[in-house]
């Protein structure tokens, strides 16, 4: 069953504690995990620009550090003041080392949901570093 509603609250939250003086765009991102927790990140900007990272990269860092595995996000919420922020590319290929080809990214405006895409119509032939892991 799909946790949008408490993905939603918690992206929002992290939302609010973005670090995005550099660019003004705040960001939230949540993930939920198989056995029910949920990870929440906001983005963290930084003088040197490159230096910063994304709402969704926090998240997964924060699941990571309590534990979470590869297969772990069943399903994942991003939202910002956009009509579509769709995660970028690098954190398509984070997510995708954490998620399945089916989990569903749920694109959110500060207001609710805009568009839900797939991880694998996101990002299609992920990298993988060793063949026998490719699904063919
Ligand atoms: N950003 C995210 O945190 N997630 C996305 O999905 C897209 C972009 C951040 C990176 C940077 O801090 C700001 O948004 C502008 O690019």
């Amino acid at each position: 069953m799909s946790r949008f509603d408490d993905l939603f609250a918690a992206a929002r939250a992290a939302r609010a504690n973005a670090h995005a003086r550099y660019s003004g765009f705040a960001v939230g991102a949540a993930l939920l995990t198989r056995d029910g927790r949920i990870f929440a990140g906001c983005n963290v900007e930084n003088a040197s620009f490159p230096e910063g990272w994304c709402a969704e990269t926090s998240a997964l860092g924060a699941m990571v550090s309590a534990g979470g595995q590869p297969g772990d996000v069943v399903e994942v919420v991003v939202t910002a003041d956009a009509a579509l922020c769709t995660p970028c590319g690098g954190c398509r290929q984070r997510l995708a080392e954490f998620a399945g080809e089916e989990t569903p990214v749920h694109v959110c405006d500060t207001k609710g949901l805009r568009r839900t895409l797939t991880l694998s119509e996101l990002l299609p032939a992920r990298f993988v570093l060793k063949d026998e892991e490719r699904d063919l």
